[in-house]
C-alpha cells in the first residue's frame, strides 16, 4: 500500500524543473503517467487526472494524479487525488472518470485487489469504487467498492472488469467499463444506477462476437454526437489490418446508432482514432459550451523508452474537439491554442530539389500550417527538429495518397517503432497542420480528417525545419510559435 502523504513528499523532493518538460502537453512533476481519467469540468474548471506512479520512470502501483486548467493549454498541478492506500485496492487505482454532481466531484476507478489461494497463486480483481471530493481532496467512500464483479453475469470475466466511464442521463447515472466475455473476447458492459452507490448491471453495450478486434477492451467511452452515437476504447493486441490498427494496443471508434429500450449499440466497423506512433487510452468529456473534447496518452505501451536521465515518462496529447463528419470522426485542436500563438510568419513559394530553409520558420513549440498544391511533384517531405544528427520526417506522396512518419534520427536511444504510414483523401491540394512541443509532433491533416501524433526524444537544441520535393511544389505556410507565460 501507497498512501496519499508518501506520494505527495516524494513529489516534492523530486519535482523535475519544468523546462525539461512539455510546455503544454500535461506530464507528470516527476515520474511515470499513463492514462487519462476523470477528464470532467467541476465548478467551472476542467479537470485532467491521470495513471500515475510517481515513484519511477515505470508503471507500478497506479495513483491518479491531478492537472486544472481553465483554457486546457495552461495547466495547474494539483495534489495526489487517490493513492493505492485500502484494501480492496492496495494493488492499483485503476483507470475511471468523473462527474460534477450535487454531491460534489465524484471520481470513479477501477480498484484492484490481489487475492492468493491455497497454492500461493495470486489472482487480481478488480471492482469499481468511489471517491468525492471539492477539486482538490477527495475522499474514498465507505460503501466501496460500489460494483463487484460477481454482478456481471456468470462467466463474465472478474479478473478484467474495469475503466468505467460514468454519465448523467433522463435521471439516472450510467457507466460504461472494459469486460472479457466467456470465450474471453472483448466486451463493453453498461451499468445504471440512481445513486451512484448501487449499480445494476443492465447489458452487453457491444462486444467482439468473432473475437477479431484484438482482445480486452480497455477504457470504453460512449457519448452521443452530431445525431449519432459513438463507441470509442481501447482493444489490446489488435493485429494490423492494411494500413490500420498498427499499434497493438489500439485506439478505435465505432459510429452507430443505441437501442435505449434494449440498450444495445449497433456498432459497425472499428475505425483508428490516429495514425502515429504514440496514442492510446483516449477518453472524452462534453464542455458546459457544448463541445465534445478528446484526450488520450501519447506513448505506446509497445514502444517504452525514454532516454538516459530524463526523469519523467508519459505525456498527454492535445485535447481535441470532435465532431462527425459523413460518419467519420474529425478531430481539430481545441481552438484555444490559438490564444498563445506569438510571431506568426507567412510564407508563399514553391519547394523544389534541393533541401530548403524558409527565413523565420524554426522551433520546439510551434503550431504551423502547410498548404501544398501543383501537380509537377509525387513525394513532398518536411523535416522537423532537424540539428546535426537529428530530424523526424514527415513524407506525402501524392500519387499513393499517403503520408509517412519517420522518427529514426529524433534521437531514440533504444531500438522503438519509427515508422507509420496513413492513407490521406486524394484532392488536388493538401493541409498539414503540425503541432510541436518540445518531446512531441501531432499532425493534423485537411482540419482533422486524420491524425498522427508521435512522441520525439530529439535535444531541444534540434529547432530547424527544412523542406524537399521531388518536383515543384506550392507551398503556402502559416507559423505562429506557441509561448505558455
Ligand atoms: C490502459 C490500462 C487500463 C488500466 C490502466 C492501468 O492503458 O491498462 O485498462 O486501468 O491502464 O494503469
Amino acid at each position: 500500500m501507497h498512501t496519499l502523504e508518501e506520494a505527495q513528499n516524494y513529489i516534492e523532493q523530486n519535482r523535475i524543473d519544468k523546462r525539461k518538460r512539455p510546455a503544454f502537453h500535461v506530464t507528470a512533476p516527476v515520474g511515470w503517467i499513463n492514462d487519462p481519467n476523470g477528464f470532467s469540468t467541476y465548478q467551472n474548471k476542467v479537470h485532467l487526472f491521470y495513471q500515475y506512479h510517481p515513484y519511477s520512470t515505470n508503471w507500478g502501483p497506479m495513483h491518479w494524479g491531478h492537472v486544472v486548467s481553465s483554457d486546457m493549454i495552461k495547466w495547474e498541478e494539483r495534489p495526489v487525488a487517490l493513492a493505492p492506500d485500502q484494501a480492496y485496492d492496495h494493488a492499483g487505482v485503476f483507470s475511471g472518470s468523473a462527474l460534477e454532481t450535487p454531491e460534489g466531484h465524484v471520481l470513479i476507478y477501477t480498484s484492484v485487489e490481489e487475492k492468493e489461494d491455497d497454492t500461493g497463486n495470486k489472482t487480481a480483481y478488480q471492482t469499481q469504487s468511489l471517491a468525492i471530493g471539492d477539486g482538490e481532496n477527495y475522499h474514498k467512500v465507505p460503501e466501496n467498492p460500489v460494483i463487484l464483479g460477481n454482478q456481471l453475469p456468470e462467466g463474465f470475466n472478474q479478473s478484467d472488469f474495469r475503466d468505467p466511464k460514468v454519465w448523467f442521463e433522463d435521471g439516472k447515472y450510467w457507466l460504461v467499463a472494459g469486460n472479457l466475455s466467456k470465450e474471453k473476447h472483448g466486451q463493453i458492459v453498461l451499468f445504471s444506477s440512481d445513486d451512484l452507490r448501487h449499480w445494476q448491471y443492465e447489458n452487453v453495450l457491444a462486444g467482439d462476437e468473432d473475437g477479431v478486434i484484438g482482445k480486452m477492451w480497455e477504457c470504453p467511452d460512449f457519448f452521443k454526437l452530431d445525431g449519432k452515437h459513438v463507441l470509442i476504447t481501447s482493444p489490446q493486441n489488435m493485429s494490423a489490418t492494411a494500413y490500420e490498427f498498427h499499434n497493438g494496443h489500439n485506439a478505435v471508434y465505432f459510429v452507430g446508432d443505441y437501442d435505449e429500450e434494449t440498450h444495445t449499440f449497433d456498432k459497425g466497423c472499428p475505425h483508428a482514432l490516429d495514425y502515429g506512433l504514440d496514442f492510446y487510452a483516449p477518453q472524452t468529456t462534453q464542455l458546459p459550451d457544448g463541445r465534445r473534447i478528446l484526450v488520450a496518452w501519447m506513448k505506446s505501451w509497445d514502444s517504452l523508452a525514454i532516454p538516459d536521465g530524463q526523469e519523467w515518462q508519459g505525456m498527454m496529447t492535445l485535447p481535441r474537439e470532435l465532431s462527425l463528419e459523413n460518419g467519420q470522426l474529425v478531430q481539430r485542436p481545441i481552438h484555444e491554442l490559438s490564444d498563445y500563438h506569438t510571431n506568426t510568419l507567412e510564407f508563399s513559394g514553391v519547394i523544389s530539389k534541393s533541401f530548403e530553409m524558409i527565413e523565420g520558420v524554426s522551433g520546439r513549440q510551434i503550431d504551423m500550417t502547410l498548404r501544398l498544391s501543383g501537380t509537377a511533384y509525387i513525394s513532398f517531405t518536411i523535416d522537423l527538429a532537424v540539428g546535426v544528427n537529428h530530424y523526424t520526417r514527415f513524407t506525402y506522396n501524392r500519387s499513393l495518397n499517403t503520408i509517412e512518419v519517420d522518427r529514426t534520427y529524433s534521437g531514440l536511444q533504444a531500438d522503438l517503432n519509427c515508422q507509420r504510414k496513413m492513407t490521406v483523401s486524394s484532392a488536388d491540394s493538401i493541409e498539414l497542420r503540425f503541432i510541436l512541443d518540445s518531446y512531441s509532433i501531432e499532425l493534423f491533416v485537411n482540419d482533422g480528417e486524420k491524425v498522427m501524433s508521435t512522441e520525439i526524444q530529439t535535444p531541444l537544441d534540434s529547432q530547424k525545419i527544412r523542406f524537399f520535393s521531388d518536383g515543384e511544389t506550392k507551398l503556402s505556410l502559416v507559423k505562429h510559435d506557441i509561448i505558455i507565460p
